[in-house]
């Protein structure tokens, strides 16, 4: 952890929006010593983080939010007013695809702009965290010109990287501070803010908006690119006999290439990967950059057919068909260790296979009261156990840990036929033959 600042270096911080990323962020303020307000208006968010809980599930994030609070460091309110004395600004509100389009929504983002500006009362500076197309901060900087008197209000790029289920560990430890500024005033502001970071030796980089704004967006698309790579790859192997999961391990050791982001298997998913490579795909092709265009657009089609690959193996092991059949699957959430179920695979597999006819029952550690408030049609069981019970197909599509431990020879007295199907390449396929099962992955 890094070291909290002294009294004199602290800085009076408010952050706009406290979904993930922001909660996240006001607690990493606040740890590194900072007086945090944070603002949403959104009542319910605010009365629960108020009361020292958390909306969303992420390990380690409570505790720190209780510390801080408990602290006097740290407090929420829905009044923009409250923000207005700050020293820095840091908005962190959504930017959801936009219904019928590619592009990200940034309605909420230009709400956070403008109120802010509209308030201030000394010189100070709003930071953009949220992920947005290239030109917004550009955009926010004339928007705010003209709500706030000359010079008062200046704009900068910080984007954010923070996995979920590692969040609180990136956002004390990033692997780098991006600074998109316009001044050295801005950039001093920022450096001072997190001081006991860069002290700790992270990289700081200072660019100009449009490339601060591109890094989050490039950053998750080569990533996103990656995953489509081997399950591209995936498919070559299985049209040729060839095992996909030695080559990306024989890929791996090129540490040009690395092993990381190249599991095979059902794909990605989530609040980020998939809209940022669409992001980038709109961008692309509204700069008129068709041949770029169609780069991108494959990453999001390779995945996607991930999840109707999927289903047609769990088509086949259970001989043709889902009608009138009993599935169990395991795992909501989009990836382990999150509750977030935003764009999951494993939900689109499950719900296309209750579609298809089959009674599907779900089990997830942690996110199966995400899944049910938007797919009450399909059943939930608190165990492993209870979702197997009587199922003509188990099928793995989310990687928690729990579910690779899994011992086959329990589930065989409860389910009605042995077949499994491992959508993630996480299950070891000799232990399940042996124990009777027909695995497929
Ligand atoms: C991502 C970025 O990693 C993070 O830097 C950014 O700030 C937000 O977006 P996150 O969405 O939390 O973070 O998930 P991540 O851990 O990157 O995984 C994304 C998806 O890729 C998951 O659905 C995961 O299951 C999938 N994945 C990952 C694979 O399918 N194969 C892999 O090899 C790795």
């Amino acid at each position: 952890m890094p070291r909290p600042l002294e009294a004199p270096d602290r800085l009076r911080v408010s952050v706009v929006g406290t979904g993930y990323l922001g909660t996240t962020h006001a607690v990493s303020m606040a740890q590194l010593g900072h007086d945090v307000v944070a603002m949403d208006i959104e009542q319910e968010k605010i009365a629960m983080l108020s009361e020292c809980e958390l909306p969303f599930f992420e390990p380690g994030l409570a505790e720190l939010l209780r510390k801080c609070v408990e602290a006097g460091r740290l407090r929420f309110t829905t009044s923009y007013d409250d923000v207005s004395e700050a020293d820095i600004h840091f908005v962190c509100v959504g930017t959801p695809q936009l219904h019928g389009s590619f592009n990200a929504d940034l309605r909420l983002v230009e709400t956070a702009f403008t109120e802010l500006a509209r308030r201030v009362t000394r010189p100070t500076v709003i930071v953009g965290k949220s992920t947005v197309p290239a030109g917004t901060a550009r955009r926010m900087a004339d928007a705010v010109r003209r709500q706030a008197a000359d010079g008062q209000v200046e704009v900068a790029w910080n984007p954010e990287f923070l996995r979920e289920g590692h969040a609180v560990e990136d956002a004390l430890r990033p692997d780098r501070l991006i600074f998109g500024v316009r001044s050295p005033r801005a950039e001093r502001l920022l450096r001072a803010v997190y001081r006991p970071i860069i002290e700790g030796g992270c990289p700081v980089m200072v660019t100009d908006y449009a490339t601060a704004e591109l890094v989050k967006v490039s950053a998750n698309t080569f990533l996103a690119m990656k995953i489509s790579f081997i399950n591209a790859m995936a498919q070559i192997c299985e049209a040729t006999g060839a095992a996909v999961l030695p080559l990306a391990e024989a890929l791996g050791y090129d540490d040009r290439i690395g092993r990381r982001f190249l599991s095979p298997g059902l794909g990605f998913g989530g609040g980020c990967l998939p809209k940022d490579v669409r992001a980038l795909y709109a961008c692309a092709t509204d700069l008129g950059l068709d041949d770029v265009a169609t780069f991108i657009r494959q990453i999001d089609v390779i995945n996607l057919s991930r999840r109707d690959r999927t289903l047609t193996l769990g088509r086949e092991l259970l001989g043709g068909s889902y009608a009138r059949k009993r599935v169990c699957v395991l795992g909501a959430a989009f990836k382990p260790n999150t509750d977030d179920v935003r764009d999951s695979p494993a939900l689109a597999v499950a719900v296309a296979a209750h579609r298809e006819g089959a009674q599907v029952v779900m089990h997830d550690p942690v996110a199966m009261n995400s899944a049910r408030r938007i797919h009450p049609e399909i059943e939930y069981a608190d165990t492993v156990v209870t979702a197997a019970r009587e199922v003509d197909l188990v099928m793995l599509l989310t990687d928690w840990t729990d579910f690779e431990d899994m011992d086959p020879a329990l589930l065989s007295g409860v389910v009605r036929s042995r077949n499994v199907l491992d959508g993630r390449n996480v299950l070891t396929p000799e232990r399940w033959r042996s124990a009777g099962w027909t695995y497929r992955a």
